[in-house]
């Protein structure tokens, strides 16, 4: 199996909130809560999150949500604590996690990315589906489908007493056959008066919006595509929801 841990959220976890802060979330999140709640047959309280990093979600949709948050780096968990601590935390992937319980919502944001083969894919699916309610969803909001997929680089960082950090993402695709785009990452990572540079690369998913919509389906989900409406993201960008039957 091919690990989504890269240096990113090893060694270097604790420069996270540096990289992607929680306040450039809080548009993103307010459309994750009312696609959820939108879609769930009565009020949902319980929320899993699977690959939740740092946290930076959590942080907005706790206040709506009492949530359980699941990663494979404990030192992202330990990263997500310290902005979260009254949320659960707990070490697992979410290829195979088995909590024995269920939940009224599940959620994966761009930690689904990590699932580059149709069948690490279903297997996150299928988690979601084991730890979903009857009548609860499971939101998936990958960063790109192959076909809302372009290449692209960006840049950005942000600075806090002592230290700062900027970054330069590459996203690029090589091979257009393949179920696979890479995230190349520059970084420059300042302590006081010292900077130093580091690179990592990430392996992502990228599967078209057909196969989205069969792999949750053939998970036991009625399945639907919503536009992702967020004022910094290519109009053709989609989440899936997954509903699971019953009341
Ligand atoms: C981009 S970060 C998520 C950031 C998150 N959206 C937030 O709000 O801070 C991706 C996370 O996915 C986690 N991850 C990658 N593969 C995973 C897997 N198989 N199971 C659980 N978590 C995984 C990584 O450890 C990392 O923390």
């Amino acid at each position: 199996m091919k690990s989504g841990v890269t240096r990113m959220y090893k060694s270097l976890a604790s420069w996270w909130h540096l990289l992607s802060s929680p306040e450039t979330y809080t548009e993103a999140a307010a459309f994750y809560r009312d696609t959820i709640i939108g879609n769930c047959t009565a009020r949902p309280v319980t929320l899993l999150e699977l690959g939740s990093g740092g946290g930076n979600n959590a942080s907005h949709l706790k206040s709506c949500f009492q949530i359980t948050l699941v990663d494979l780096s404990p030192e992202m968990l330990t990263v997500s604590r310290s902005l979260n601590p009254e949320c659960e935390h707990i070490q697992g992937d979410m290829r195979s996690l088995r909590l024995s319980r269920e939940f009224d919502a599940v959620f994966i944001e761009d930690a689904i990315d990590y699932m580059t083969t149709e069948g690490d894919l279903s297997r996150a699916i299928e988690t979601a589906f084991v730890h979903c309610r009857s009548g609860g969803v499971a939101l998936f909001a990958p960063d790109y489908t192959r076909e809302s997929f372009r290449p692209t680089t960006s840049h950005g960082g942000h600075d806090s007493e002592g230290r700062g950090m900027r970054y330069l993402e590459w996203v690029h695709a090589p091979d257009p056959t393949d179920t696979t785009y890479i995230a190349d990452f520059a970084m420059l990572l300042r302590s006081g008066e010292e900077v130093s540079c580091e690179y990592d690369r990430h392996m992502c998913g990228l599967f078209r919006h057909e196969d989205w919509l069969r792999l949750i389906t053939n998970a036991g989900f009625r399945v639907k595509a919503v536009r992702f409406e967020h004022s910094e993201v290519e109009p053709g960008t989609f989440v899936f929801v997954g509903i699971k039957p019953g009341t």
